[in-house]
Parts: C-alpha cells; structure tokens; sequence
C-alpha cells in the first residue's frame, strides 16, 4: 500500500499571493461524520499552508470550501440547497471560488450534476484529493478552467497533512480510513474505498504531539476501528493499538468510535476495563434487532451475539453505558422486526441513540431491495423508537444523582451562567460555574437531570 506524504506546495502559495493584495479568506463547511470534521481541519491546515486565512463567515470569504457527506439523501439534499444559495454571493463578487469534496464529489452522478447545474462551482475533489487542492487552486487563480474531475480512488495514507484544530483541548485522531464491510445500505465503501490503517508509529507520534500540547480527550477514528491494522506490513490489532498508547503518561482521556460489532470482542473489553483513561463507554451500533434484517443489512451478528458482548462489557466495566445507531425502515422490515428492534434497544438501555429512517443510495444492494412500507409507516416507527429510547435512558440518567464525578468543561451552558461537562461514560452535566473553565477538568456533584441532560454542582476542593 501507497504511504503519501504531504509537501509544502511553494508554488502554489505564490500563485495565491499573486492573486491577491492582502492574504485572501477560506470559508471551509464540513458535513457528516467526525470523520469529515478531522478532513475539514485539514482542509483549513493546507489552506493556511498556502497562504489563506480563515473565516467563518461565508459572506468574507474569497474561498468558500464545501466538505460533503453521502450517507443520507436528506444530507445531499441540505449540500445542494446550501451550494445554491451560494450564486448571490458569486454574482457579488465574480472572484469568489467555490469548491466542493468530500463524500459527494466522489458519486459521478453528483460531480455530473454539478458540472451541468452548478456552473459556478469552480472544482471538485474527492475525499483522497487533499494532496491536489494546493495545485487545484492555483491552475484556477492562474486562469485555468474548471476541474469538475471525480479522482480515481487511492488506496493510501497520507501523513503529515497540517491540521487546523477547531478546538485547543479536545481533538480527532484518525487511525484507519475506508470500510471494507459492505453493509447492503451504506455508501460509504464506495465512497470512502478500501480499508487502510495508519502506521502506529504515525498514531503513536500525533498522540504524543497532542498530549504534550494540553490536549485533554483524544478521538481515535474510524470508519470501524475494530479492523485497525489488518493491512499493515505487522498486523495488529485495534487492543494493541490501545494498549500502545495508554502506556504514554499524561492527562487524557481516550474514546474511539467506530466500533463494529462483529469485530469487538472480549479483548477490546478487557482493555478497556483495564485502563482508566479509556472512557467508560462504547459506541456499539447495533443497526436493527432482528436476525432477518442483520442478514439481509450483511452485519455479520445477530441480536443474540450482540447481547453477549453487552452482558460481557457491563460484568467487566462497572459503570460503562453504550450509544448506538438505528436504521428504521430497512428495505422489508416488517412491524415484528422492528418489535425486536425495540425489545434489544430496552434489554441494552442505551445511553444514547441516534436514529436514522433508512434511504435508498445508487449504487447499494439494498437500493434495489423492494421497500414496500411507506414513509408514514416508517415514520411513525421512528417516533416509537425514539419514545421507547427516553422511557428507557431517561430514568437510568436520573438515576446517577447522587455521585460525584470529574468532567471535562466544554462549553457555555444553555442556562446563563451555567457550563456544560462531559462524564467519562459519554453523558453530559449542566452545572453553574464560569466560562473561563472550559478545558478544563472540574469536580461535579449530580444532583438530577433534566430529560437526557444531567445537573450538578461543582465541587470546589478545600485547601
Ligand atoms: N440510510 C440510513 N442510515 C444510514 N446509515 C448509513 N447508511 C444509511 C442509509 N443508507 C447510518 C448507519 C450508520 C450511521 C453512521 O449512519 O446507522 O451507522
Ligand atoms: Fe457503512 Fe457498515 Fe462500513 Fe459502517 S461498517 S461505514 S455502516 S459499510
């Protein structure tokens, strides 16, 4: 496999300077995953590189960056909406540059549709071109035509992208990219090619770079972590990998997402267990509770091996408590299945639940699956889901009243003078203190919640 590694184009940063008098802005918007956010800040990190600032103020900018994301119709939909309304600002100001990547631009029925309808949408990259941006715009500011080319796929990794964080304390950290699942309704193997992992000297070195710099909770990402350094000249696995980094010393706290269940197992169980900067929770998406829908969505478990390793991590990991994603309405899934969908959600107890009616993307096996339920159907499907998912999480968040716990401030709360802490199990407390905690680490005493939300006091040590 093709290791890249990024080099400062000098070229092209002085086409950018020649371009204009004073450094120009970049607007970059990122949809979708984290995933995409970490591609996003790179985005920014190359865009600086080059001799941009950066603006979050569309209307400011001499660059405006949209970094799409596929997995939904709906998502697409919001893209094309939002790239429309962007032909004010391009008829304001002609040389304004409007660039769109990420998920999207990798589908040819989309790069098709914006290099017909879109005339002012000036190039179009895929998610593996960040290499290519710097020599992109420079051809453009040169006077080049538009590049509306969908890029091949590269089976590689790119190190040394410089990364523009969005925040000081908390930060992504990708470990692979790609998904070589197949889920019959997901695009993202499509889009996002085969799987790769990084070196873990490449991880190792990021992770030490961001905890010597004060960073307090570290992201490891993947589209499935769990198939972390299958493809790597030594393989190992995604518990190595852990256990690499947890042996680093420092004030952090690690969480990793994603996680599939039918590569998680004991041993990843045990290593968390075994390592309190490992957070106390487990993103785990389940998908459907029925065995005939796992089948027919290519998952690879059924509803029984899942709750194995449920019973498993909640005997192992006192206090763990686990998020999940739900497709509601997969092509045939009838009221029975959807009944078992409910009955596993209620027998886990998620934490947290994000839900998803099921869309049909080009290209899928299940987009040629006959999908008889209407979207009414589905609908009102998704609206039990959502109540079974509070009659279950709400009480067992209410329940935590009582504990002292320490988390990590991140931002202003909604109730004025209040701030918002992050739990290690992933839940969120409402406490008043000031602002200027934010990444920080606090003492909060729970005193109740408010529907998913928990409220606190902060506990402030005597001397
Ligand atoms: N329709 C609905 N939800 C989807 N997801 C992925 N593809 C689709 C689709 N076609 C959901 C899955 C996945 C999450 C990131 O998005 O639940 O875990
Ligand atoms: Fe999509 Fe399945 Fe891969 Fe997740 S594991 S990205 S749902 S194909």
């Amino acid at each position: 496999m093709e290791n890249l590694n990024y080099i400062h184009d000098a070229a092209a940063a002085a086409a950018v300077a020649a371009a204009y008098e004073t450094p120009p802005l970049a607007y970059v918007r990122s949809y979708g995953c984290q995933q995409n956010f970490n591609d996003g800040e790179k985005l920014r990190g190359v865009l600086l590189d080059i001799g941009y600032g950066i603006t979050d103020t569309p209307e400011q900018a001499d660059l405006i960056l949209f970094n799409t994301c596929a997995v939904r119709e709906h998502a697409e939909q919001r893209v094309f909406g939002n790239i429309g309304a962007l032909k004010r600002l391009k008829a304001a100001n002609p040389r304004l540059l409007i660039g769109v990547c990420g998920c999207m631009a990798q589908q040819p029925q989309v790069v098709e549709k914006l290099k017909t309808s879109y005339p002012y949408v000036d190039f179009v990259f895929g998610v593996d071109g960040i290499l290519e941006l710097p020599g992109l715009l420079a051809r453009r500011l040169g006077g080049g035509r538009r590049a509306m080319q969908p890029p091949a796929q590269r089976a590689a990794v790119i190190e040394g992208v410089p990364v523009r964080r969005d925040s000081g304390f908390r930060a992504w950290l990708p470990v692979m990219y790609g998904c070589d699942n197949f889920c019959t309704y997901c695009i993202v193997p499509y889009v996002r090619g085969r799987e790769r992992s990084r070196a873990p000297e490449a991880v190792l070195a990021e992770f030490r770079r961001l905890v010597a710099a004060g960073c307090k909770e570290i992201t490891l990402l993947g589209q499935n972590v769990n198939s972390y350094g299958k493809t790597l000249p030594e393989p190992m696995d995604f518990a190595d990998l852990l256990e690499l980094l947890c042996a680093e010393p420092g004030d952090y706290r690690l969480r990793f997402m994603t996680s599939h269940p039918k590569d998680a197992g004991k041993k990843l169980i045990d290593t968390i267990a075994r390592h309190p900067q490992l957070c106390r929770h487990i993103h785990l998406p389940v998908q459907s509770g029925s065995d005939r829908i796992l089948a027919a969505m290519n998952r690879h478990y059924t509803a029984a091996q899942y709750l194995d390793l449920i019973d498993y991590a909640k005997k192992t990991i006192p206090g763990v408590t686990f998020s999940s994603d739900i497709i509601v309405g997969f092509p045939g899934e009838t009221e029975e299945d959807f009944a078992q969908t409910l009955e596993l959600v209620r027998r886990v107890g998620y934490m947290q639940l994000f839900t998803f009616i099921y869309s049909r993307r080009t290209g899928t096996r299940a987009a040629r699956m006959p999908d008889p339920a209407t979207h009414a159907e589905k609908a009102a499907r998704m609206a039990r889901l959502l109540k079974t998912q509070e009659e279950v999480s709400y009480p067992a968040i209410a329940a935590l009243a009582g504990r002292d716990v320490r988390v990590l401030v991140e931002g202003a709360g909604r109730r004025a003078g209040t701030v918002t802490g992050r739990l290690d199990n992933n839940l969120t407390v409402e406490f008043p203190a000031p602002e200027s905690l934010v990444g920080a680490w606090a003492q909060v005493h729970l005193t109740g919640a408010r529907a998913a939300l928990l409220t606190g006091e902060r506990i402030i040590a005597k001397e």
